[in-house]
């Protein structure tokens, strides 16, 4: 097996450096409490990045999602439509708290929901859709807001691959009742492995996120750190306090210290999101003229940030199947690739909750033959040559 290349294993590549390791130095130092100020100067830095009213840091994305089917009151018996390509988090939300879930098949071009078969899937009891801006490249907002005016039913965008994106001028997170961000190792910036946040411009859905993600305590006179919430309407400096559990939440909370180093990776968002620009442009000029593969194309009007970069191999054309495509990347020149994502109807989940192959054609197409390479924004020009050459040797 050819050794692997050092900036193509490491091939999410999360960038660390000095601002980070002094941000962590500062809070240990300051005690590394949980959910206190640092907390809060990220919610309010991520909230001005986006261009959105309010944000709530959270353990993680799938966190974000739970807390938001919760905000937007999703229960035992709802329906919410969402993709089939994606990660389990996105469609676990409402199935754990008893809601079932419909999958909508992709569009072959963006691998993103496609609009036009979204009505068709929509019944009494659908209450919301969570559309992916999938491998970093936004959905289709306009047709999906729209959607959901006709039919009164919340959206909740699955943003985890896509902090920066934009649709048509407008960065995403902000187009639904919510929307839900990963800060995972893998994901393009993040708060030590993990992490997430949770943006809303509606203040009901806020307070709701915001009890939930705190096992619902109230602070009623003066406040605490942990119920920000209620010191607007209790001046500090009273004399009593008293709390109160308004129902039984969660502990979703992140440390003082991912937040602190979320601040100055958010600083740092729009020029990793270049460099994997960049890189996409790159590949895309080394493969473009091979057969047998379909590069991805974003959508003019759209900021795509390459979280992952898509490849799909026709088998005949190209001359090799998806899985000896992987293989030989690996085992000839050492260079990780990966699958997102086997479509979720064929997990045992989804197979148990009565969901049959052959039902979502266009997803399982991915599945048979969609490819990841690698792309991070510490990659080199020589890894990104390597990257190239690699796979164009492939087919000779
Ligand atoms: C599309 C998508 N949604 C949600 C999540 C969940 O995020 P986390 O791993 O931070 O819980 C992920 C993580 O990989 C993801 O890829």
């Amino acid at each position: 097996m050819a050794k692997i290349q050092h900036d193509l294993e490491i091939k999410f590549g999360t960038q660390y450096g000095k601002e980070e390791e002094e941000a962590v130095l500062r809070v240990l130092r300051n005690n590394a409490p949980t959910s206190g100020d640092e907390c809060i100067a990220f919610e309010k830095a991520f909230a001005a990045y986006a261009g959105v009213k309010h944000a709530r840091v959270v353990s993680n994305g799938s966190s974000a999602l739970f807390l938001s089917m919760i905000g937007i009151g999703i229960k035992p018996g709802d329906q919410v439509l969402t993709t089939p390509i994606t990660w389990i988090a996105t469609a676990a939300a409402p199935v754990t708290l008893g809601a079932k879930v419909d999958f909508v098949d992709i569009d072959l071009e963006t691998y993103n929901l496609d609009v036009k078969q979204i009505d068709a899937h929509i019944t009494p009891q659908t209450k919301a859709i969570i559309p992916v801006h999938l491998y970093g490249q936004p959905a289709e907002m306009d047709e999906i807001m729209a959607i959901a005016q006709k039919h009164g039913i919340s959206i909740v965008e699955d943003a985890a691959h896509a902090i920066g994106a934009e649709y048509k001028g407008r960065k995403v997170g902000g187009f639904g009742a919510t929307g839900c961000f990963s800060f995972h190792e893998q994901k393009n910036i993040s708060t030590l492995g993990e992490g997430g946040m949770v943006l809303t411009n509606d203040d009901a859905i806020f307070e709701r996120i915001s009890l939930y993600r705190s096992h619902c305590t109230r602070v009623h006179g003066v406040s605490t750190k942990y119920c920000k919430l209620n010191e607007e309407k209790f001046p500090i400096g009273k004399k009593f306090w008293w709390q109160d559990f308004d129902d039984c939440g969660y502990n979703f909370r992140m440390t003082d210290i991912q937040a602190a180093v979320g601040l100055e990776q958010l600083k740092k968002v729009d020029q990793f999101n270049q460099k994997r620009i960049d890189h996409a442009a790159f590949i895309t000029e080394g493969l473009k003229d091979m057969a047998g593969l379909t590069l991805p194309k974003p959508r003019p009007y759209n900021k795509h940030v390459f979280h992952l970069y898509p490849v799909l191999i026709d088998p005949k054309e190209f001359g090799l199947t998806k899985e000896d495509f992987i293989q030989d990347l690996l085992y000839k020149y050492g260079i990780k690739a990966g699958f997102h994502y086997i479509p979720l109807h064929y997990s045992t989940a989804f197979k148990e909750r009565g969901f049959k192959k052959g039902q979502f054609p266009n997803a399982e197409k991915l599945g048979d033959q969609l490819v990841t390479l690698p792309i991070n924004p510490r990659m080199t020009e020589a890894a990104l040559d390597h990257l190239v050459k690699s796979v164009r040797s492939l087919q000779s």
